[in-house]
């Protein structure tokens, strides 16, 4: 059975459902998701979607071009302007669109969409909805698709991307339930597949974050840009690392050490507690590890205090995180503070797109957080994210509407059968028994990136972080997995997963070494300053001839704003 499509979007999260939404009408649409789509990690977004709609009585003044300058400075100015431009002038119109589609945002008694403060926007520019923005937001889309009736594929695992002579002709995917090869043939491939959190052991993503798009896209010939630039999330739950929603400074949550100090104090003085993530993770991990965190069985910490803002204000505006934190730590927030540390959150780098989606692969396009437009740069701002997703997913559609007529693209069914042909044989190997199982090489994957790779960085253990990556690469080599019944068989899939993120993680150490300077999100303790001299530009992965990333430069787009020192 070979399937066909004009267009075929892989991922149901936000990205995918918008641009599946702005298709559907006009080309025959697929939209596969591993997962049923309201599962997908949009769904755990939590603190918001900036938009300068000037709604907030202290932000009456803000203007896209504000809203331009804080994600320009808060990405260390490694951001593209133009593309940052675009997407702050769309993002007021996104967020109406959102509304009217039935997002029930969070209001001000005015009635108008509620606003509140995020790290690194000098506006209070944040729309929500309490602490369930991601939630909100992708029912709200899915019920659109499935209104317009978008044929989606669940639980559809794609294990390969086609692209020959230049040219992507589809995926390979398999039916999670029969454990069938399907080939799916189209036109236009759009990845909207989300972050590699799990590349790390450490971190808020969703187990499904394994980074597969970026890694198959790379491994297919497309390349990666700026892999180096991970994002730290300051607040993250002890033990479980569940995300607490910068919202929680945003309504007015304090930071405070084992002195009872609220220290931000020192290092930022005028944002506090809403410096950019970056920062805030930064300043988190220097009180740690200067002996100022509280200890605790599951580690080191540091108090995220909201009782201040009292009962009613928690549990109008925080409710999910107060039953999160009920639940997964017996700690009710209106009554004692929450016990964090950061952890990973982001994947700022990614497929290597234009603001239109289009990869250098004809026929291959990629938004939201898999690829790299790039508009966060070296550091994204808190609630830039779901906007990056909308917007981006958008105008990949409205771009694809534009070029598909025009372009006459034929995919070929050769190419595809040949790499089903491959899957088959990988799959195989694989289900032969008697090798390492894949989790153990996954664990060491993760232990290595939280504990090498992480908010410090210093040449030494990046170099022993590259070392690592490539022995677990070669333990690869005899994976296997315990059955080989093709129905619902997570480890198979686990196993398959494993290689992209394996590249995924090549990627990333092999540019974090590279990069000698500190900029954003990537600090290194041996180049502690920013280097614009001779980095302010971006990083291209492309995988080399034998297999090992080869790394190149592209300038960043510089429009309005010169670089400066970022000062909070
Ligand atoms: O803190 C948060 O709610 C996360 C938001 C984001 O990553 O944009």
């Amino acid at each position: 059975m070979m399937l066909t499509h004009d267009i075929l979007i892989v991922g149901g999260g936000l990205t995918g459902l918008r641009a599946a939404v702005g298709l559907c009408d006009k080309f025959n649409v697929g939209l596969i998701s591993k997962v049923y789509p309201v599962r997908s990690h949009s769904i755990a977004a939590q603190g918001g979607i900036n938009a300068s709609l000037a709604n907030n009585p202290d932000g009456r003044d803000d203007t896209w071009e504000k809203h331009t300058f804080d994600t320009v400075k808060g990405s260390d100015y490694l951001g593209d302007q133009d593309a940052i431009e675009i997407m702050c002038k769309e993002a007021p119109g996104i967020v109406y669109e959102m509304e009217h589609w039935g997002c029930p945002f969070s209001r001000f008694p005015d009635g108008t969409i509620a606003q509140r403060p995020f790290g690194g926007g000098g506006f209070p520019r944040t729309c929500f909805s309490a602490d369930v923005t991601g939630h909100s937001l992708l029912n709200t889309l899915y019920e659109r698709a499935v209104y317009k009736k978008v044929k989606i594929y669940p639980e559809w695992f794609v294990t390969s991307l086609c692209v020959e002579d230049g040219q992507c002709h589809g995926v390979i995917v398999l039916d999670i339930k029969s454990g069938e090869l399907i080939p799916v043939r189209a036109k236009v491939t759009v990845f909207g597949t989300g972050g590699y959190g799990r590349v790390y052991r450490n971190s808020t993503n969703a187990l499904i974050n394994t980074g597969s798009g970026i890694g198959m896209a790379y491994k297919a010939g497309v390349p990666l840009k700026d892999m180096e630039f991970v994002q730290f999330h300051p607040t993250t739950l002890i033990g479980t690392n569940i995300l607490m929603t910068e919202g929680c400074r945003g309504e007015g949550g304090y930071l405070l050490n084992n002195k009872g100090e609220r220290f931000m104090q020192k290092y930022a003085p005028t944002a506090m507690e809403l410096a950019p993530r970056d920062i805030v993770s930064r300043c988190i991990m220097t009180e740690i590890e200067e002996g100022r965190g509280f200890e605790h069985p599951l580690g080191t910490y540091i108090e995220l205090d909201l009782r201040h803002l009292g009962k009613k204000k928690i549990i109008e505006r925080l409710p999910g995180i107060r039953s999160i934190c009920m639940d997964f730590i017996g700690i009710d927030p209106v009554k004692k503070p929450i016990p964090i540390m950061p952890s990973q959150h982001y994947s700022m780098g990614g497929i290597d797109v234009n603001e239109k989606g289009a990869s250098p692969i004809k026929g291959f396009y990629a938004a939201g957080e898999c690829a790299c437009v790039s508009v966060h740069g070296a550091n994204r701002l808190g609630g830039n994210s779901l906007l990056d997703t909308i917007v981006f997913g958008k105008l990949a559609a409205r771009a694809i509407e534009e070029e598909l007529p025009k372009d006459k693209l034929k995919p070929k069914e050769k190419p595809l059968l040949s790499l089903k042909a491959q899957v088959e044989k990988k799959i195989n190997k694989l289900t032969q028994a008697g090798g390492e199982r894949p989790y153990k090489l996954a664990a060491d994957l993760g232990a290595v990136m939280s504990e090498k790779v992480g908010v410090f960085r210093t040449k030494k253990e990046i170099a022993q972080a590259l070392d690592e990556v490539k022995k677990i690469k070669e333990r690869y080599i005899n994976v296997s997995v315990s059955s080989a019944d093709p129905h619902m068989n997570y480890e198979l899939h686990n196993a398959i997963e494993l290689e992209y993120m394996l590249e995924v993680a090549h990627t990333i150490v092999l540019g974090a070494l590279l990069r000698e300077e500190s900029r954003g999100a990537h600090f290194r303790r041996d180049f502690p300053k920013r280097n614009d001299k001779k980095w302010l530009k971006h990083t291209i992965a492309k995988m080399g001839k034998k297999g090992d990333p080869l790394i190149s430069c592209k300038q960043v787009k510089i429009t309005n704003y010169q670089p400066m020192e970022r000062k909070y």
